[in-house]
């Protein structure tokens, strides 16, 4: 089978030819339909988080797939062959950029009729880091406010839509054509970062989601209202600066779990929000996709079509 592989840090990923792995024991074989580039991907591969994820080379890449269920490790285990599923893979093992992965059972999520493999495979990082940052970490609530950074990016396109479907007011931040991606995902007011000041046009924010960090997390701080909350997928938030706006600042650290992975999927058909892809590409083209991913200037996912 062909499968992206990291043969050090900085190097380029490549595609290699490698044996089709056996599922054992509570293992499964899935036929990789589509998979999902991330940031973390790009962070991986530039050794920049190998304090969380230290790789031993060669290293499989990739995390976020959807497909079909080609063998089960063992008959007694509930997934069947041919079943649809999705998954998150460790970031340190990877694998998710290929023709076939192994996951363990425990980790796979039912993909449902209406959802197709490109969708899927676009949730498992970025929409459950919206959820798991708004919903279990903030617990947004119908009556609040929540400033999403990047809202035409992979976790902001999914925040917006969440907070939205919560019921709150959603403001959202982007430039050029993102500004009316940021619209249509639902965000009640989108501020242009490129020729608009949101530290100087919002205030009262009970909470912001930053995906940026650095002075735009600084300059967040200010925008909340006393007890308000700064969550961070990029970088622990200042204690210093938190306590002395008088709010909470939390980093929110993305771990896979199947049972989130399921309240998104019941979200996203329940609440009929959608996948916002950037583009979809063929394996052949990773270098294209990885490049695109490293630009941060997606709109949405990329997706690699298996
Ligand atoms: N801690 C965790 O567990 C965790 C989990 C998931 C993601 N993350 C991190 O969270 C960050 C965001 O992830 P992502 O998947 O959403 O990234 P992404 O899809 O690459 O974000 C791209 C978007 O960011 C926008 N953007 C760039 N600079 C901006 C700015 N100053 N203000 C507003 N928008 C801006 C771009 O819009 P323009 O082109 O218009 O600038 C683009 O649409 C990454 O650093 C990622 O590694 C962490």
């Amino acid at each position: 089978m062909r499968q992206i592989i990291l043969s050090g840090y900085e190097q380029n990923p490549v595609l290699h030819d490698v044996a089709i792995p056996e599922p054992t024991g509570s293992e499964v074989l899935v036929r990789i339909a589509a998979a999902a580039l991330n940031p973390l991907d790009v962070k991986l591969q530039r050794g920049q988080v190998h304090a969380y994820f230290p790789l031993e080379f060669p290293s499989p890449m990739g995390t976020d797939v959807a497909g079909t269920v080609e063998k089960v490790g063992s008959p007694t285990m509930r997934w069947r062959v041919g079943d649809r599923v999705m998954a998150r893979l460790d970031p340190t093992g990877g694998g998710a950029f290929a023709e076939y992965a192994i996951v363990s059972e425990d980790q796979l999520v039912l993909v449902p009729d209406g959802l197709d493999f490109n969708s899927a495979a676009g949730l498992p990082t970025a929409a459950a880091t919206a959820w798991q940052a708004l919903v279990e970490t903030a617990d947004l609530q119908p009556s609040q406010t929540v400033l999403v950074h990047a809202g035409a990016g992979g976790v902001g396109s999914f925040a917006i839509q969440f907070a939205r479907g919560l019921g709150a007011r959603v403001i959202a931040t982007a430039s050029g054509d993102g500004v009316e991606i940021a619209r249509e995902l639902g965000a009640d007011q989108v501020i242009d970062y490129r020729s608009e000041d949101f530290a100087s046009m919002v205030s009262d924010i009970d909470v912001v989601l930053d995906t940026i960090g650095g002075e735009v997390q600084q300059r967040s701080f200010g925008v909340l209202r006393g007890g308000g909350k700064l969550l961070s997928t990029v970088s622990p938030p200042d204690q210093a600066l938190a306590a002395a706006h008088k709010v909470d600042g939390a980093f929110v650290f993305h771990t896979s779990s199947a049972r989130r992975l399921s309240d998104v999927v019941k979200a996203m058909s329940g609440q009929g929000h959608s996948v916002l892809i950037d583009r979809v590409l063929p394996m052949t083209s990773f270098a294209e996709a990885f490049e695109r991913q490293a630009s941060g200037r997606a709109r949405g996912k990329i997706i690699l079509s298996v």
